[in-house]
């Protein structure tokens, strides 16, 4: 097989010979931002919402941003060609760049590092879905800014550790007593036939899957609102589920093992969940 070739400063090369200075602050500090971004088909899905986040999380950190949409456009696509049309999983990271001295301080005149690379993006396993996964909680134990795509993640490496070693596929994160998202996945539930999840904001990252199932819900007529979950409502909600990009909408049975619902996949995440394949069906015929 060809060895793979990723994207570093300007450069498509193979991923052997893709070096970076141990002075990057990407490496120091974990100063930098990232983005996911799924192709479907060799079509980049949702990529003007990537570039959006990407622009929040980048001026979140005051990192001027290196290239023009154009210019991300351009590099993303090519780098998803390479590829063909295979479903991929492209990853984007920009870090403060080569530090002269390893001090916190930075100065606004550094000149970021840009990389990506793209690999393949599993299906997601359709018995596994239409079984539902297990989950569990604990504290939100990061920062305030976790609006802010940042590549600083170990609470998250930690907190999804500990779904793993439980058998389960995530770990619910609360604070002050509310849901806030998965270490890796925002989190929906439905509370009598409504779609509820919670409110935008500096605790959680406004997930690009998040915002298309709202965006989907509103244009179906599925009601929906934005609004706190209680972690103690968890007994009563009817169903819950995880969206991230590469889980699409996964439904959640059974929370530190006690049932949610009926302790089987629900029928609002089964109509969301076609309502999602049809809209991904719909980019990649028509980008
Ligand atoms: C903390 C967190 N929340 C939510 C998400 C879901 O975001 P998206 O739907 O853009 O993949 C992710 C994705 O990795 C994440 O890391």
């Amino acid at each position: 097989m060809a060895e793979p070739v990723v994207y570093l400063n300007g450069e498509f090369i193979p991923a052997q010979q893709a070096t970076v200075s141990v002075f990057d602050r990407g490496f120091l500090f974990g100063d930098g931002v990232y983005e996911v971004i799924p192709a479907y088909g060799g079509r980049l899905f949702r990529l003007e919402h990537h570039l959006d986040r990407l622009q929040r999380s980048l001026d979140g950190l005051r990192i001027a941003n290196p290239y023009t949409r154009a210019q991300w456009s351009s590099v993303l696509q090519a780098l998803t060609q390479r590829a063909g049309s295979i479903d991929q999983s492209v990853y984007v990271q920009v870090t403060r760049g080569v530090a002269q001295m390893r001090t916190h301080a930075f100065t606004e005149a550094g000149s970021p590092t840009v990389f990506a690379m793209s690999s393949a993006l599993g299906a997601v396993d359709p018995e596994r879905r239409a079984q539902g996964v297990q989950t569990i909680t604990h504290e939100d134990i990061r920062w305030h800014r976790c609006d802010l795509k940042t590549t600083a993640m170990v609470a998250n490496v930690l907190l999804q550790q500990l779904a793993r070693e439980a058998g389960a596929e995530e770990t619910l994160l609360h604070r002050d007593g509310r849901i806030i998202e998965g270490a890796s996945s925002n989190v929906f539930v439905v509370v009598q036939d409504v779609v509820v999840t919670p409110p935008p904001g500096p605790e959680l990252l406004p997930g690009i899957t998040r915002d298309l199932v709202l965006e989907l819900a509103r244009e179906n007529g599925l009601p929906w609102r934005e609004d706190e979950i209680p972690l103690r409502s968890l007994a009563k909600v009817s169903e819950l589920w995880l969206t991230s990009g590469s889980r699409e909408v996964m439904p959640v049975i059974a929370v530190d093992r006690q049932p949610i619902g009926d302790g089987v996949p629900g029928p609002v995440w089964r109509r969301v969940l076609a309502l999602f394949q049809e809209f991904k069906r719909g980019a990649q015929a028509h980008g």
